[in-house]
């Protein structure tokens, strides 16, 4: 795993941004994975104006993001549908038919899983996967304790993760449940890119990159991924011993 700390969140954002970048140019059919969450917003903003400034083509992307709420339609405003299609699906040219997330009111939660899994290994498997972390160790909603071969299933959202985004639901009640792909299909991917930021995450990234390989950490088990990165501003790194520091 590498772990490449930047001075300020800004320069790990742009980091960050610049990798998708440069996956996306490197070949004409990039599959990406991508993430939701407050920290994705500032990458997604970077990535916009870099098709607006110096014309960054996402014309030949499929993308394929970690996760959906259960019983939210794509149209609804907490959906990560919604978010997606607002802060950057539809401010670049990306062909939205390329563009998938599990379907949260699917009638059968169980065929959508399969279906989506199926989906991403028809298009080649993914890419580049970008990930986000949450307090709980959760990547995608792959909450504890979550097996290093699990596949796109319906969760239960841990409370740690409902106290983390019921904000973001104002009045509106958040859903308890979640489609996300699992640990295995993200381990799947040919490279994981993970963004943490702020003083929040300091705990978990330091189990994370230092901590023995656990279900009760899921964000864990890339330690075992051949290609993983994971770009840190110094909050979220400021729990890192001196030796994981140089990684
Ligand atoms: C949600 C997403 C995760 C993401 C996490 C981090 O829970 N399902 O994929 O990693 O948010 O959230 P934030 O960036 O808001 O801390």
């Amino acid at each position: 795993m590498e772990v490449v700390i930047q001075p300020s969140t800004a320069a790990a954002v742009e980091l960050v941004a610049e990798i998708i970048a440069r996956e996306v140019q490197a070949r004409p059919r990039p599959v990406l994975g991508l993430a939701t969450g407050r920290t994705m917003e500032s990458v997604y903003t970077r990535l916009v104006q870099m098709h607006r400034a110096e014309r960054l083509d996402f014309s030949g992307c499929q993308t394929f993001n970690l996760d959906e709420y259960v019983g939210l339609q794509g149209t609804d405003k907490h959906s990560y549908r919604h978010y997606m299609n607002r802060l950057f699906f539809n401010q670049v040219n990306i062909d939205l038919r390329n563009t998938h997330l599990p379907h949260g009111d699917a009638r059968e939660l169980a065929a959508e899983c399969e279906r989506y899994e199926r989906l991403i290994h028809e298009t080649g498997g993914i890419d580049l996967q970008l990930l986000g972390i949450g307090q709980s160790g959760h990547i995608g909603f792959n909450e504890p304790p979550s097996e290093a071969n699990s596949r796109t299933r319906v969760v239960t959202l841990a409370p740690e993760t409902i106290r983390q985004n019921a904000p973001l639901f104002g009045a509106d009640k958040m859903p308890s449940h979640a489609i996300t792909m699992g640990v295995g299909t993200i381990l799947a991917s040919k490279k994981c890119l993970l963004l943490a930021t702020g003083k929040s995450k300091a705990g978990i990234i330091q189990r994370t990159i230092e901590g023995p390989v656990t279900t009760n950490v899921p964000a864990s088990a890339l330690q075992s991924h051949p290609h993983c990165t994971i770009v840190l501003d110094e909050a979220a790194a400021s729990a890192l011993s001196a030796e994981a520091r140089k990684r």
